[in-house]
């Protein structure tokens, strides 16, 4: 088999046997197959997409390009996962919550990708907080505290690290082939038997649209039964960030905040309700959806959501002090506000905008060696729906180059209309 009539194949729109997918993802794991050919071939994708049974296969040989956990030790895990979105740091507050309530948490979570912020980038945000942990010691924390919140460091679904990566950097995120074999590998891979994925819709998602949302998510959950691994997917908003904040250190404060019971947005609040009700019902810790609600809200209003999050910090090795006091983190140089000009509603706060304009301060990569800037981004004081008068502090914008924070505040952002 040759990987150049593989990508010939599929640039003229044909259709990849097996073998072929197989032979792909063996050799580009194994470094046989030079990541600028790998990257040929999955712009074909992008362009002439796979049909369900070349997508099947693809997740399948991903899944299986490394080891497969196995997690039967731990009883039921329910694994969650995002499509991706600005402002999402529901992992960060929802596993916590899940882990109070009595569920394993086993999660392997991701960089930023793309205009996206990713979970794995957000934990290092708490200074000391390890997400490379091995196997053992991941197994070892979920069967001591009850959760262990890491990124794909172990050798599971190597393929997807090694594509997930090179797809950031040519452009080729926004695909339902290759986001729904990325995220099925990488669950299958890592043992859980019971998924909830939330597939975010809107602007500052993947999937712009309803149809290609309610295609993905059709695909998963095929996949999901095929591996025998239950998959339940839930669309939710994202057009405009989700909660308050963007950018890894204000997120993390975000979150931290919410734990700790203060001021959870109402869109946060959704997204965690709908996501862990349903991981608590596929879990059988509860009868039905609202008995699920009742529960998360209840874990965190008695502080046992936070006190695992400390748990959880602390058995990463991450200095719970920034935890205690958020004012401990580190801050960007220059934090600006950005004043209402006009009087009205806001009617949009366009997340993929704001996405784009956080990586552009620095908060996302562009190249997959990058390092990216934890101070930067910014805290909106109105949202989508919020009335404003001229002079109104609309939100602030936290960065480290002066030029660019003037750039970006000469931008609307905000839509307000009378
Ligand atoms: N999340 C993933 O794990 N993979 C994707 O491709 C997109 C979002």
């Amino acid at each position: 088999m040759n990987i150049l009539n593989i990508i010939a194949k599929k640039r003229d729109k044909g259709e990849l046997t097996k073998e072929e997918i197989d032979f792909f993802i063996k050799e580009y794991t194994d470094g046989n197959i030079t990541d600028y050919q790998a990257a040929a071939l999955v712009m074909a994708i992008y362009i002439n997409g796979m049909n369900e049974r070349e997508i099947t296969d693809l997740t399948l040989a991903m899944a299986y390009s490394g080891d497969v956990l196995d997690l039967s030790s731990l009883g039921e895990v329910v694994d969650k996962h995002s499509t991706g979105g600005v402002g999402d740091k529901i992992t960060i507050i929802l596993m916590p919550i899940i882990a109070s309530l009595g569920i394993p948490v086993a999660k392997m979570s991701g960089r930023g990708l793309g205009f996206t912020g990713g979970t794995a980038d957000k934990l290092e945000s708490i200074p000391g907080y390890n997400v490379n942990v091995n196997e053992k010691d991941f197994i070892e924390n979920v069967k001591k505290i009850g959760i262990s919140l890491i990124t794909q460091t172990l050798n599971l679904a190597p393929a997807d690290k090694k594509l997930y990566a090179l797809r950031d950097t040519i452009s080729c995120t926004e695909s339902i082939p290759l986001i729904a074999s990325s995220i099925m590998s990488k669950k299958i891979a890592s043992g859980a038997n019971k998924i909830v994925i939330d597939v975010t819709c809107g602007s500052g998602a993947f999937m712009k649209n309803m149809d290609d949302a309610k295609e993905l998510s059709r695909i998963m959950t095929k996949i999901g039964k095929l591996a025998k691994r239950e998959t339940v997917c839930i669309i939710t908003d994202m057009n405009q960030p989700l909660g308050y904040a963007v950018g890894n250190n204000l997120e993390v404060i975000e979150a931290i905040e919410i734990l700790k019971g203060n001021n959870m947005p109402e869109d946060i609040k959704e997204v965690i309700t709908n996501l862990g009700s349903t991981m608590l019902l596929l879990a059988k810790k509860v009868k039905n959806l609202d008995e699920g609600k009742e529960k998360i809200l209840e874990n965190i209003k008695n502080g046992k959501a936070y006190k695992k999050f400390l748990e959880l910090v602390s058995n990463q090795g991450g200095d719970i002090s920034y935890i205690e006091d958020t004012e401990k983190f580190e801050k960007a140089k220059y934090i600006k506000p950005i004043v209402a000009k006009k009087e009205g509603k806001v009617v949009k706060l366009d997340a993929y905008t704001i996405g784009t304009l956080s990586m552009y301060l620095g908060a996302g990569r562009v190249k997959k060696e990058d390092k990216i800037d934890k101070t930067v981004g910014f805290v909106f004081n109105k949202k989508v729906g919020d009335k404003v008068k001229i002079g109104d502090i609309l939100g602030y914008i936290h960065a480290n180059d002066e030029k660019k924070l003037d750039e970006i505040l000469e931008k609307e952002i905000f839509e307000i209309e009378k």
